[in-house]
């Protein structure tokens, strides 16, 4: 009998995990570290998404565990390294919340080109002001994608049907992925030099923290609009909210922050952001998609020992 924790409460997709006499899996939400600490323990699988926090001090007083199951994408809330010396698998799903994360980013695209959301606020409070939301076109306009994966490639495909030219920077792209795509392929700094728009889809690592930073924004067209739908700590926000309200930014939309629930608002508080609380993902469909997902993988693991999706190797 393998015992799985699971620290979500949408059980939608998981009918073969339930159902299967092998799994006893218990369900644990809204765990502080302290609980998670003690509780872990007793577990072969566990099974998160983002909001918990598998730090080197969990995994260290975790006795049985072998598997740790990302239902989504990202797996920067997870100490990898420590897993992987403790021999745990650290799996994720990342097809997933492709689609949902695509349509959530050019929303917030649109909603920064037209005011959508600073509008609605105006007439709900019966203002009936058509001056000051006048908006900018998407067409014509040149796309700079930071990160050509599932999703920057899926924002591509989405944006060049509105006209835009799409250029992006990507150390790993495949080549004829971008070519079939009609996205042209430069160096992050003729990114930032050409785009109107900066839309980014990279995880983050060492080498993309605070990669949008001063000295980054320095190098951008003036009026240029930054889109983040992909980890909040890319973008060092203080420099971002600095150079929105000189006027070097026009505006940006964020759906990730440096720290969730965010701790410091003054991003958040300065005019021109259309912000949302990391819902890129968060439709009907992707979180039945992931959870489900993972739960294949993790059967899969623990019953006939096949490794998916792992993002760390078993020493
Ligand atoms: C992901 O990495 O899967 C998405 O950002 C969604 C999430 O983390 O909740």
């Amino acid at each position: 009998m393998h015992k799985i924790l699971m620290t979500y409460d949408n059980t939608e997709g998981l009918g073969a995990l339930f159902s299967n006499k092998e799994f006893k899996v218990e369900i644990h939400n809204k765990l502080s570290q302290e609980e998670l600490k003690e509780l872990i323990k007793e577990y072969d699988g566990l099974l998160i998404r983002s909001e918990v926090k598998v730090t080197k001090e969990i995994i260290e007083a975790a006795q049985k565990l072998k598997f740790i199951g990302r239902a989504g994408t990202g797996v920067d809330n997870i100490d990898k390294e420590t897993a992987t010396e403790k021999g745990i698998i650290v799996a994720n799903v990342p097809g997933g919340n492709t689609i949902s994360a695509t349509e959530h980013t050019i929303g917030l695209m649109l909603s920064l080109a037209r005011h959508i959301p600073e509008a609605y606020k105006s007439l709900k409070n019966k203002k009936w002001d058509r001056k000051n939301y006048v908006g900018t076109e998407l067409f014509g306009k040149t796309l700079g994608l930071i990160g050509l994966g599932r999703i920057g490639t899926e924002v591509a495909k989405r944006l060049n049907a509105f006209g835009m030219k799409v250029i992006a920077y990507d150390p790993f792209a495949n080549q004829e992925t971008a070519k079939n795509n009609n996205i042209e392929l430069k160096t992050i700094d003729e990114v930032f030099a050409q785009s109107h728009y900066i839309s980014i889809h990279s995880p983050l690592n060492d080498s993309t923290r605070e990669m949008i930073n001063a000295q980054a924004i320095k190098k951008m067209k003036d009026g240029v609009r930054i889109i983040n739908c992909a980890r909040g700590a890319i973008i060092n926000e203080k420099d971002l909210s600095d150079a929105i309200k000189s006027g070097k930014v026009a505006g940006a939309a964020i759906d990730v922050f440096a720290k969730e629930p965010p701790q410091d608002w003054t991003l958040i508080e300065t005019d021109h952001t259309v912000v949302t609380p990391h819902l890129a993902a968060s439709t009907d469909e992707a979180q039945v998609r992931v959870a489900k997902e993972i739960g294949e993988v993790l059967v899969d693991f623990f019953t006939k020992a096949i490794v998916r999706n792992a993002v760390n190797a078993k020493k």
